[in-house]
């Protein structure tokens, strides 16, 4: 089956006026194309225009040149009436929760659907199905500072959900939780998109969260995509400065400066510290065994790690080779011929 695209970004630009009236650049020339189903990430620092441009597919910014296409709709150009219909359509969850404190974890689940005309029981129904479905059904009628983050964000999810949304809005939404907490509603948004098929975009500053959550990332650097594609592509074979440093703070590959800093490795004469990142799992024997007869060069493995990636693994080894300068060239190159992603971390 051909993916339907859900939402397009269409040359989007974004400008906001400064108070010395000079124009600040946020999204720059951005185009993206998101599929029905789709759990898609947009990574970026902190000030890149992540939250700007998650809001211009529910149309709270508008673009400034440029068009985002919700199906066929433009939704920058439509009423202020039809765009409150769409916006229905579009649930939105938030790093700080925005749950309303003097209301009961059932009145801010309802709000959406309050003046609906949806008869009591109904609305009663639905709030109780969402509490169950995000595993809160006992919390109805307390209170959200009762609650643990983690709470928050399900009560925030069921909230977004309430009007049976095809799209769901996450802006850092588990930036404010601890690690474990993170991992479990990361499984819970998993779950929506698995069971209800809802299309999810989420923004984040979190390497991690693209790794545990997204099918596709695009990388944003001060308002312009660097780089966007299938996150196991991105971690296999990543083009860019920026995603490489993204993608280094989940690696388990990562040697301590304090190591390469020092002597402790003790490369000597023509020894080369190098990390491969490979997709075949199973020709890494092989290659070593390999490059140790026909080349006559030890490889030393000093760490090593496989990733589960959209059910795929991706291996990563750090090795110091040793052998002659010659035949340590014919190795790198020989390395790289097999489509092996190769770094020198180091050398004597
Ligand atoms: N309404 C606004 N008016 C003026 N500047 C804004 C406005 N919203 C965001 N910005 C600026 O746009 C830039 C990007 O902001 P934002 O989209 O919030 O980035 P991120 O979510 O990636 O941190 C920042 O420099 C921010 O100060
Ligand atoms: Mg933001």
């Amino acid at each position: 089956m051909v993916a339907s695209e859900i939402i397009r970004f269409d040359h989007v630009s974004k400008e906001f006026e400064k108070n010395d009236k000079q124009e600040l650049q946020v999204l720059k020339d951005v185009n993206l194309t998101i599929n029905e189903g789709s759990i898609f990430g947009i990574i970026g620092y902190s000030g890149a225009g992540k939250s700007t441009l998650i809001r211009c597919i529910n149309g709270i910014e508008k673009p400034t040149t440029g068009d985002v296409y919700f199906r066929d709709t433009v939704i920058n150009n439509i009423p202020n009436k039809q765009l409150r219909e769409r916006r229905k359509e579009i649930g939105m969850i938030f790093q700080q929760f925005n749950l309303m404190p003097s209301r009961t974890v059932f009145e801010n689940v309802a709000l959406p659907i309050k003046y609906s005309g949806l008869a009591k029981d109904e609305i009663k129904a639905k709030v109780n199905q969402l509490l169950e479905l995000v595993g809160l059904p006992d919390k109805l009628d307390v209170y959200p500072s009762t609650l643990s983050g983690g709470q928050k964000q399900r009560v925030a999810i069921a909230r977004a959900l309430v009007n049976d949304p095809q799209i769901l809005l996450c802006d850092e939404a588990t930036s404010a939780l601890d690690p474990q907490t993170t991992a479990d509603i990361l499984k819970l948004l998993k779950r929506l998109n698995d069971e209800l098929g809802i299309t999810i975009v989420v923004v984040t500053h979190e390497m991690q969260v693209i790794e545990d959550l997204c099918e596709y990332v695009a990388v944003l650097d001060t308002g312009k995509i660097v780089e966007q594609g299938d996150v196991y592509s991105m971690f296999a074979d990543p083009q860019q400065e920026l995603t490489r440093k993204f993608i280094s703070t989940t690696s388990k590959l990562n040697l301590p400066d304090e190591v390469l800093d020092s002597d402790l490795l003790h490369l000597v004469d023509n020894q080369l510290l190098i990390k491969i990142t490979y997709v075949n799992t199973e020709a890494i024997e092989p290659l070593i065994s390999h490059i140790s007869r026909q080349f006559e060069v030890d490889a030393n493995i000093i760490v090593g790690d496989i990733k589960i990636l959209q059910q795929k693994p991706l291996g990563g080894l750090v090795i110091i080779l040793d052998g002659t300068k010659a035949n340590i060239e014919a190795t790198v190159q020989y390395i790289n011929d097999q489509n092996i992603r190769l770094e020198v971390l180091d050398h004597a």
